[in-house]
């Protein structure tokens, strides 16, 4: 055989072989993020009346917002403003996460301070520029409604409705408000078609480039404090010090929990002071403020491809139908123009209130009026 037929078919087979890779695509090896599980529900009931909770205003002092006015589950567990609108139309400090597989958090705040779900359900409730009202009124007022008590004592099996059955039940139902069966999770099980060569690519880049470092595991963030703006600092009029606010070091100003990327998508606007508007936005910024790289237009396309595979099943619930207020229940006064101390004076005469008022927690969350 002569020499040009030959290298021509040696270049025919190398061809082949070539196009043959490329339709071999990468396949999941030990990825960093893992699928999310679906929700074990131990206690239905349990759940049942976390959800009526989650949804009822009357926790709030307006009788007007409630945990999914915030949160909304309509809208990936998010308000989608930049930041939330609190008692009187107050303009909330930070940009509300979402709930959607905030149990999978390491801790719970941007600022870690509550420690789980429980811990952090009772903080909106008190806190003068979210719902604005107390304990004590909260649990006077589920304690006037009849069905409630019937409920409360059906699943904890006590007379009395008190705070900790309250955020114990609301944190049962948003134990249950994770997003399973994402196209990528898809992918990561097996099902190689579940994403697009484009979204497979961003992957890649967002793996190689280092994102996955910071936003790993099941949430694909919520596992690490990291410091916003590690190669180049962010400029924000935010006045939040991230976890400095909790520990007072200098060390963790403007280090923040790492928000999960899941339903990212949903979420916007991005980051804690809700600055950047869109996914592309977001991701480069990202890019170079905490790993130095300037994405080209299709990196970053790609990149955002990818994020919105992570979008999973969004919680497929029955809107709570919630109990009505009884003759005693105490009829809310959005407008009422009462200052905190006076609403203290004549609606909260107990010692108890008082030692749960000041709460460090409380007041970091109330807007800088
Ligand atoms: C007025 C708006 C508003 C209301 C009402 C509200 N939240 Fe929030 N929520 C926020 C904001 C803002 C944050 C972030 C605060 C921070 O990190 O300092 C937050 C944080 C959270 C977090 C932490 C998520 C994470 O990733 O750290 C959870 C969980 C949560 N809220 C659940 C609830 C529940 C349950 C209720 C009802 C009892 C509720 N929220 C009511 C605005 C609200
Ligand atoms: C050094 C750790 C770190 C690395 C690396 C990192 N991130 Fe982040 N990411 C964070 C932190 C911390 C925040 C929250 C910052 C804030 O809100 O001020 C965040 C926020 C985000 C958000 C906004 C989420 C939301 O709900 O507000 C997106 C999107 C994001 N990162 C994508 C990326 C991408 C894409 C990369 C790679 C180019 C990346 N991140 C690399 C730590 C990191």
């Amino acid at each position: 055989m002569k020499l040009a037929s030959k290298l021509l078919i040696t270049c025919m087979a190398a061809a082949f072989a070539s196009t043959a890779m490329a339709a071999e695509r990468y396949k999941p090896d030990n990825e960093l993020i893992e699928p999310i599980k679906p929700a074990k529900i131990e206690n239905q009931a349990e759940v049942d009346l976390g959800a009526k909770l989650y949804f009822d205003p009357r926790l709030s002092r307006s009788g007007f917002i409630s945990c999914n006015s915030c949160h909304n589950l309509s809208m990936g567990g998010t308000d989608n403003l930049q930041t939330s609108i609190g008692d009187k139309w107050q303009q909330g400090p930070i940009n509300a996460p979402t709930v959607l597989n905030s149990t999978l958090n390491f801790v719970q705040f941007w600022d870690g301070r509550a420690k789980d779900l429980k811990e952090q359900a009772g903080g909106p409730i008190a806190n003068p520029g979210e719902m604005a009202f107390t304990h004590d009124l909260a649990v006077g007022l589920l304690n006037s409604i009849p069905q409630y008590v019937e409920e409360f004592k059906k699943v904890y099996g006590k007379e009395k409705i008190d705070i900790d059955q309250v955020t114990q039940a609301i944190a049962a139902f948003e134990d249950t408000l994770v997003t399973p069966n994402s196209r990528f999770d898809q992918w990561l099980q097996g099902k190689d078609d579940a994403i697009t060569d484009q979204e497979l690519k961003g992957y890649l880049t967002f793996r190689d480039a280092g994102c996955v470092a910071c936003h790993n595991g099941a949430a694909v963030g919520g596992s690490t404090y990291q410091k916003m703006g590690v190669v180049d600092i962010y400029v924000t009029d935010n006045e939040s010090a991230g976890r400095a606010g909790v520990t007072g070091e200098d060390i963790d100003r403007m280090m923040f929990k790492v928000p999960t990327l899941r339903n990212v998508e949903l979420t916007y606007p991005y980051f804690h002071d809700g600055a950047a508007n869109t996914l592309k936005e977001a991701v480069e910024i990202m890019g170079r403020l905490q790993l130095g790289k300037k994405f080209t237009e299709e990196e970053n396309a790609n990149i955002v491809a990818f994020l919105k595979t992570l979008t999973g099943d969004q919680p497929d619930m029955k809107l709570p139908i919630i109990p009505p207020s009884s003759d005693a229940t105490p009829r809310p006064n959005p407008w009422a123009e009462i200052a905190k101390a006076d609403v203290m004076k004549k609606e909260e005469p107990k010692a108890e209130e008082k030692k749960e008022e000041p709460k460090a927690e409380d007041k970091k969350e109330a807007p800088k009026a």
